[in-house]
């Protein structure tokens, strides 16, 4: 799953199963978390902008599709005043339990009840408490199309104080595969024990809905006495137009207060790596 190199940026944040992305693959879930987290701790280009979302929306923050945690210490850092993390992935929220325990900040923001993992569906979570801001990071390419968006929009919305702003941030026109990738090596690492290997495949179809994807992934654990484990993955992943997205956001009656094109808020356009949007929930309603 994560950002896939061959000579361009690619992210995959998908899952064949609606609710928990490694459940149902072939190989086990938590060594898939594990290699989830590798890929995506590399991953640093957008901590910054997560900082200051938290500090133009404070309070408490939700963070929908939370994986492993990757963005609680940037929250944290930007003053979100308490961090609630959901996840449909059992094995993912175990990854983000190991990394509170890793970094004091989150240890102490853990201690003084400050952060909550909640293991449910973004299309149907509900809570009592509302939220400053609730972010939506690479999680909506998971869901099966628009009515599974709209869902969960919708239910972010729910989530959200009066004042409060939903954060969607997927892939832009830029950053989407223009034709099938065939089977080949994304990269390689060692990491002391063993040597990793992660090859992927992608098989892309225009749909009306937007793009639909098929990813596959195969990943080599090579020990040093040369066996090896091989943990096979497929993700199905769908990507709106942007337009389309904005008006997905409008049927789950959500006001877009700014657009943006990359982490470094770049204006968006048709190159654009990236597909951001600041949400408020529409007044009227
Ligand atoms: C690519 S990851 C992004 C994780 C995190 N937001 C980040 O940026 O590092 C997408 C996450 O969405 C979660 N997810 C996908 N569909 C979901 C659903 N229907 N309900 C809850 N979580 C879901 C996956 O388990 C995964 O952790």
């Amino acid at each position: 799953m994560g950002r896939v190199a061959r000579g361009r940026r690619w992210t995959c944040r998908g899952g064949t199963r609606l609710s928990d992305i490694l459940d149902g693959q072939p190989a086990d879930p938590a060594r898939l978390a594990e290699i989830y987290d590798l890929e995506h701790d590399a991953i640093g280009e957008d901590l910054v902008f997560y900082r200051e979302m938290s500090r133009r929306a404070p309070g408490a923050t939700v963070d929908l599709g939370c994986g492993s945690g990757r963005l609680f210490a940037s929250m944290l850092a930007g003053g979100a005043s308490r961090i609630v993390g959901v996840d449909g992935s059992a094995a993912l929220l175990d990854r983000a339990r190991q990394r509170i325990e890793r970094d004091p900040a989150l240890t102490r923001a853990r201690d003084a009840g400050l952060i909550e993992l909640v293991h449910a569906d973004v299309r149907s979570v509900r809570r009592p408490d509302r939220f400053g801001l609730a972010v939506l990071a690479g999680v909506l390419p998971h869901l099966d199309g628009p009515e599974d968006a709209v869902r969960a929009l919708g239910a972010a919305r729910r989530l959200l104080a009066r004042d409060g702003m939903l954060v969607i941030d997927t892939i832009g026109p830029g950053g989407l595969p223009r034709e099938d990738l065939p089977l080949s090596v994304d990269w390689e690492r060692e990491d002391g024990v063993r040597r990793i290997v992660r090859r992927s495949q992608i098989e892309r179809r225009e749909a009306p809905e937007g793009l639909r994807v098929r990813y596959v992934t195969m990943t080599d654990l090579v020990g040093r006495d040369g066996t090896i484990a091989r943990l096979p993955a497929e993700f199905r992943l769908w990507y709106p137009s942007p337009r389309a997205l904005v008006g997905l956001a409008a049927s789950a009656d959500l006001i877009v207060e700014a657009a943006y094109g990359s982490h470094d808020l770049d204006p968006p356009g048709d190159g654009s790596e990236r597909c951001i949007l600041m949400l408020r929930p529409d007044p009227g309603i």
